[in-house]
């Protein structure tokens, strides 16, 4: 038997093999579908159109957007505007819930991760909600909800590139994540008043981007999926255009953010060296640092796709 191994490395893909495959059927009366990647750090909204996947672009300018939430005393931002005033407003801005939505509480996942987290976690009916002070008042939302903001925001911006009032999507979720877990993010589209006509695992979504369900003889498939602080490893099987996940691994707390952070490092000791300056404690400095070299690593991943392709000796 021969076996192909393609691996590919992939920053922001994602597919609608629902979107497509009802779009081909005409679908049961459902309307244009769009494809939500809700991911840790930042998510996408894609939609099937004219026979490609178009990544929409929000009211930034930008395809992906930061999975963020905050809360002011007069209004709540998502995505950049959420992310842009963290360092003024630490404990109400909302970030990395995908980390919680349909764990309990005293998961030890959760009980690791909030150890990091700046805003409160607290422990309701068993399971982790965020609690943040609103004008004086003490305010708790679930991990579905904040994310059901996020997905909001999503909905928006497809509804804006698409001139028209969206109500079907599809979401992607981790291959490892359980029923649970694919509950909640169901049901978070449902707070944000989609129809969710299908859950998908990420890694398939992403091999379908790569066209690598029309194959003709059983493939095995290997998925990296470099995301923001999360690194996913899959292996799929294809089969007459069918996948099966054989197995999925990685590191829950390793991604794009860690080369960003280590670059980080590498200037504010290029700085201090050069011009003899400490930018380490200037927050101003580091937020605009922060952000190039974030465009910079987004400028140059989206240059390219790598796709590796092995052949093993038969
Ligand atoms: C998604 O991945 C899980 C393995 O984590 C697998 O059991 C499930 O069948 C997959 N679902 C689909 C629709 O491929």
């Amino acid at each position: 038997m021969k076996i192909h191994t393609k691996a590919l490395v992939l920053l922001l893909l994602f597919t609608l093999e629902f979107s497509l495959s009802l779009a081909a059927d005409d679908g049961p009366n459902f309307g244009t579908v769009i494809g939500i990647d809700l991911g840790t750090t930042y998510s996408c909204v894609g939609v099937y159109s004219n026979g490609h996947v178009e990544i929409i672009a929000n009211d930034q300018g930008n395809r992906i957007t930061p999975s963020w939430v905050a809360f002011t005393d007069t209004e709540r931002l998502i995505g950049e505007a959420a992310k842009n005033q963290a360092a003024l407003n630490a404990e109400r801005t909302i970030f990395d819930v995908k980390r919680l939505i349909g764990r309990k509480f005293d998961d030890p996942e959760v009980q690791r991760d909030i150890k990091f987290l700046p805003y409160k976690v607290v422990n309701k009916d068993g399971k982790p909600y965020i609690q943040v002070k609103v004008k004086g008042e003490t305010e708790v939302f679930s991990p579905e909800e904040i994310s059901a903001m996020i997905l909001q925001k999503m909905k928006e911006t497809a509804e804006a590139f698409l001139g028209k009032k969206i109500k079907d999507a599809v979401i992607t979720v981790p291959a490892y994540f359980n029923d649970a877990q694919r509950f909640a993010t169901k049901n978070a589209g449902t707070i944000a008043g989609l129809n969710v006509v299908g859950i998908i695992n990420e890694s398939t979504a992403a091999a379908t981007a790569y066209d690598l369900h029309n194959t003709r003889e059983e493939e095995n498939i290997l998925v990296y999926d470099l995301g923001g602080e999360t690194f996913d490893v899959s292996v799929l099987t294809v089969d007459n255009g069918v996948f099966e996940v054989r197995g999925t691994s990685g590191d829950t707390h390793f991604g794009g953010e860690d080369f960003d952070h280590r670059v980080m490092d590498y200037f504010i000791k290029l700085i201090r060296k050069k011009y003899n300056k400490d930018i380490s404690k200037d927050n101003k400095a580091l937020g605009k640092l922060r952000s190039e070299c974030e465009r910079a690593k987004r400028a140059l991943s989206g240059q390219h796709k790598v796709r590796v392709a092995i052949e093993s000796p038969s």
